[in-house]
């Protein structure tokens, strides 16, 4: 396993792997590996001839007041997880390496940012966009691996990739959970153990929603509202939002109507937590 720090010496080896025929996964993270981001390496191996990893806690995502500085950073660790994985490379720039003095260009995708995570978090898909975008161009990979977990940002980065023709195939794997059903993220570190055990009401209220769309309810708002009233029955987490959206446009739905995702946000203490299921009428 290499672990690469600068975009010119990674270009030049994948470069030369594609001279040779090799074809080249990507898994894009932010550290703190746990087992969601390897499933995403899991599949990436068995797919591809190199599999490149990146470690980088992107501080244009970030909003000002929000996490960046206490993100947990685990180089070490992380390291170690993915030799265990099979990764080929690693990349792991600088923030100067990515944005070097005088750096002045984004990218946004439009309309399907503006709400929910968006809403919430100003300039944050515009963050995740611009640093996927480059290193989009750094790796220059055949296939792009992403989690079901941010499907807002699983949905925003496969618009950007169409509508800019990135020459990528975008591939989403299922959200991986702990035993109790809370999406596995590198933010649950900062749960208490009340607050954490609380946490798994999440997912029960999104499974209790898919049955009751099973069962035939198709409004929006009756949805939501069963899933608003079970948090605050069974926690003291404070919701951001609570919406049923198009899989694919993100556009908000009053009825639900084929492939659907319902999906929420909720703070926990100061821990911000997001998850989603789909839901099919
Ligand atoms: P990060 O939160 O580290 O997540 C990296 C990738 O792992 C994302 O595609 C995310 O959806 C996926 N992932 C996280 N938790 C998961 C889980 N429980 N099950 C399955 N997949 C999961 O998302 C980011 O980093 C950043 O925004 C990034 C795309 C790297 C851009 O900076």
């Amino acid at each position: 396993m290499r672990v690469i720090k600068s975009v010119k010496s990674i270009q030049q080896f994948i470069k030369k792997a594609k001279a040779a025929g090799k074809t080249v996964g990507f898994v894009p993270t932010m550290g703190a590996l746990h087992d969601g981001h390897r499933s995403l390496l899991r599949r990436c191996r068995r797919e591809n001839d190199i599999v490149v990893l990146s470690l980088f806690v992107n501080p244009g995502q970030f909003g000002p007041k929000e996490d960046f500085a206490k993100y947990p950073r685990r180089e070490p660790a992380d390291k170690k997880l993915a030799k265990k994985e099979n990764v080929d490379i690693i990349f792991i720039p600088t923030a100067k390496e990515m944005y070097p003095a005088g750096y002045l260009t984004y990218v946004e995708v439009e309309r399907m940012t503006q709400g929910l995570c968006g809403r919430f978090r100003p300039g944050h898909f515009r963050g995740v966009t611009t640093v996927v975008g480059k290193l989009l161009n750094i790796v220059m990979p055949d296939v792009l691996y992403l989690g079901q977990k941010d499907a807002q940002q699983a949905a925003v980065v496969t618009r950007m990739v169409r509508d800019l023709n990135f020459p990528v195939r975008c591939k989403i794997c299922p959200t991986v959970r702990e035993a109790d059903g809370l999406a596995m993220s590198s933010r649950n570190q900062y749960l208490s153990a009340g607050q954490r055990k609380e946490a798994a009401v999440l997912y029960r209220s999104l499974k209790e929603a898919r049955q009751s769309v099973a069962a035939g309810n198709r409004l929006a708002t009756v949805i939501v509202g069963k899933i608003r009233s079970r948090i605050a029955r069974e926690s003291s987490g404070r919701i951001d939002y609570i919406g049923c959206v198009d899989a694919d446009t993100f556009m908000p739905l009053k009825r639900i109507q084929g492939k659907a995702i319902v999906v929420l946000a909720v703070w926990f203490g100061r821990t911000r937590l997001i998850d989603n299921i789909t839901v099919q009428a």
